[in-house]
């Protein structure tokens, strides 16, 4: 079963003002949720099976290892995810919480329609006792729309949150507070700070597979709303923002460029050398994380992490 609370329409709307906005602003800058159309999604797929890139596999060895404990301590009655996508970590969570007998229904939530109906078809064949509920919608704007209950779990995973920046991770955690009632749970994965050594080539792999992920974001453009973005004349950029801790990976247009983006009767000038910016991938520290969850109302009751402390896993409290 799947639920409309985002259709082409609103998606378009929004994909024209984001264009818009990001294209007239000096500095120039797209938003990361335009990289997944089906190739995008395809490319991250490739992503998450690369050598370099370890935040995937790291997370899934955690909730391999804490999924009982997990299921022991939340007793959760329904799983949320958030950011779905293809909810393939979670199935260790699904089978944790019914092997614990708790758990009642699923609800992923995610912006891609097509990915999400994927997703409930393949849950709701192999879950058949489980209640799978599929939400469309945008994290950030229709948390709303998740279903009332009692003893929710609201999963975050694959360092997702790493791309909003503080500001705007400050307001999700607050809405999601909004939305929560005291007692109910969290779960959250993110990326550490660690080695830029270590980092930078995951997001800039020998194979080029991120850097043709990063490339996509224009041939969206492109197809969607008519633009002409010579897309091999935008190199990959991925750098390490040592004072923000953050991965900030941009497009540099490798000569002059003038593009047309026909749906929007604008006509956009790019400079030898000009970056723009396509991602921010925030790295994370306890104590920061620890401390941005309580200031939006949350208590971190548990953090998992992996032996070299690549990755955590956070299981905070409303
Ligand atoms: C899916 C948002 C977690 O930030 O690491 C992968 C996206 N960008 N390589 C991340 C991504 C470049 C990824 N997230």
């Amino acid at each position: 079963m799947l639920e409309i609370h985002l259709d082409e329409s609103d998606i378009d709307r929004e994909l024209r003002a984001d264009v818009t906005t990001g294209l007239t602003a000096a500095p120039k800058w797209l938003p990361p949720k335009w990289f997944y159309d089906a190739r995008g999604s395809e490319l991250f797929e490739q992503i998450t099976r690369l050598p370099e890139y370890y935040p995937t596999r790291t997370e899934r060895s955690i909730l391999a290892a804490r999924a009982p404990e997990f299921a022991r301590l939340t007793e959760a009655k329904t799983l949320v995810e958030l950011g779905s996508g293809s909810s393939e970590k979670t199935r260790l969570l699904l089978d944790a919480l019914l092997r614990r007998g708790t758990l009642g229904a699923f609800v992923p939530l995610d912006v891609s329609d097509s990915a999400l109906a994927d997703a409930v078809e393949g849950l709701s064949a192999d879950y058949p006792g489980l209640a799978v509920r599929g939400v469309v919608g945008d994290m950030t704007r229709h948390l709303h729309h998740i279903p009332d209950g009692d003893n929710r779990v609201v999963a975050f995973l694959g360092g997702t949150i790493g791309n909003l920046d503080p500001a705007e991770r400050a307001k999700f955690l607050t809405t999601l507070r909004g939305v929560l009632h005291e007692g109910e749970w969290l779960l959250l994965g993110t990326d550490l700070v660690k080695d830029p050594a270590v980092v930078v080539p995951a997001y800039d792999d020998a194979a080029g597979v991120t850097a043709e992920f990063n490339r996509n974001v224009l041939h969206v453009i492109n197809r969607r709303l008519a633009a002409d973005f010579d897309v091999s004349a935008f190199a990959h950029v991925a750098l390490w923002d040592a004072d923000r801790e953050w991965i900030e990976m941009r497009l540099r247009a490798t000569s002059a460029q003038r593009v047309r983006v026909g749906e929007l009767g604008l006509t956009v000038e790019f400079a030898a050398g000009e970056e723009m910016r396509t991602e921010i991938s925030a790295k994370f520290r306890r104590a920061g994380l620890e401390a941005e969850l309580a200031r939006t109302g949350f208590a971190l009751r548990h953090w998992w992490t992996d032996p070299e402390g690549l990755f955590g896993v956070s299981l905070a409290q409303a």
